[in-house]
């Protein structure tokens, strides 16, 4: 008689920030926590992915997002090869199915994609074993910027429960505005997104956000969220607002627009002069750099927690990186969790 086993776990994914619950969030912001004081140690490298593969597929520009996922699979000692559309198979007319029925054939743990096409991280999922994570597609997603906000507004603020998140700018376009309002709706945060109306999408309340056309609102939040004009996502000849100085003199967040005790994010690359003033940019209240510092400890949480594999029972918000405790399964008999 044939053995009756339980049916394997379906292969996890980082698509959407909707595929995360409160739980979750709190499980990998904490774990990332944790990373953060592992990296305070002269030896930064851990040995928890060793032995596996990360694969970077870029289809669209980055700099902080591929950077920091190549830094973070490095830092957990996993094999990483970064792709990037120009200058591969993909100049010689190969679809992405069959790029990513290529990669499938060394087997990756995990292949991190950004492509400007909505959907491109599912089709890589139904053609491979890997885990999937979503760095960002087209207009829709990217739930890694998200997670790594979170991060920083409690690291700044002390809290993320209560805390009203102003997302100002091109919202139309905008992923990160998408992913943010639904990633601050799961911990209890308030958002509202300020625009002119040709870039507030219709309908995005859905969402589970206020909208506002006037920028004084920005007055009422803890946080005001700047996002860049896009305009690569724009056609050619497309106008949404009259012209980049009058969008400049209504929208863009000045030292004038930001009271005292405000904080201000962006998730970058920045517009300067044009978004964002430049004095702003640059002055204490801007949480820039500390998102870029962030998007690493949340991105080696991120395949952390889509690799390593948890208990059924596991709550999972006990973390220790301390070295005594065994927080990494991965570290079970190595001292201090670093590579030898
Ligand atoms: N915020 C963000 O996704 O930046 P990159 O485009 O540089 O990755």
């Amino acid at each position: 008689m044939s053995e009756l086993r339980p049916p394997a776990a379906p292969r996890r994914h980082l698509l959407a920030i909707g595929d995360l619950d409160s739980v979750d969030v709190e499980r990998i912001l904490e774990t990332a926590r944790a990373l953060a004081a592992s990296l305070d140690r002269e030896v930064k490298k851990l040995p928890t992915l060793r032995g596996r593969i990360v694969v970077n597929l870029f289809y669209e520009s980055s700099t902080r997002t591929l950077a920091s996922f190549e830094l973070a699979a490095k830092r957990l000692s996993a094999d990483t090869m970064s792709l990037r559309s120009a200058g591969s198979s993909v100049d010689k007319g190969e679809s992405l199915k069959d790029t990513a029925l290529t990669l499938a054939a060394y087997d990756p743990d995990v292949i991190v994609i950004r492509h400007p096409s909505i959907g491109a991280p599912q089709l890589v999922a139904r053609n491979t074993d890997a885990h999937i994570v979503n760095a960002g597609d087209g207009k829709h997603q990217h739930p890694t910027q998200a997670l790594l906000d979170l991060y920083t507004i409690h690291a700044a603020l002390g809290r993320l429960e209560g805390v009203h998140v102003a997302v100002v700018g091109d919202v139309l376009h905008s992923r990160v505005a998408r992913s943010l309002v639904q990633a601050l709706r799961i911990v209890g945060a308030r958002s509202t997104l300020v625009g002119p109306p040709t870039l507030i999408p219709r309908g995005i309340e859905a969402l589970g956000c206020e909208v506002s056309t006037d920028i004084a609102t920005i007055g009422d939040a803890d946080v005001i969220y700047v996002l860049r004009m896009q305009a690569e996502r724009m056609a050619a000849g497309e106008a949404f607002v009259p012209s980049l100085r009058e969008y400049t003199a209504e929208f863009g967040v000045t030292p004038e627009r930001v009271r005292p005790g405000q904080v201000v994010m962006h998730p970058g690359p920045m517009n300067r002069g044009v978004e964002i003033d430049p004095r702003v940019a640059d002055s204490d209240v801007a949480l820039v750099a500390d998102q870029v510092r962030a998007g690493l400890v949340v991105r080696m949480a991120v395949l952390y927690d889509l690799v390593v594999e948890r208990p059924a029972s596991a709550s999972g918000t006990t973390v220790d990186v301390s070295g005594e405790g065994e927080f990494f399964p991965a570290l079970a008999g190595s001292s201090h969790g670093e590579v030898s």
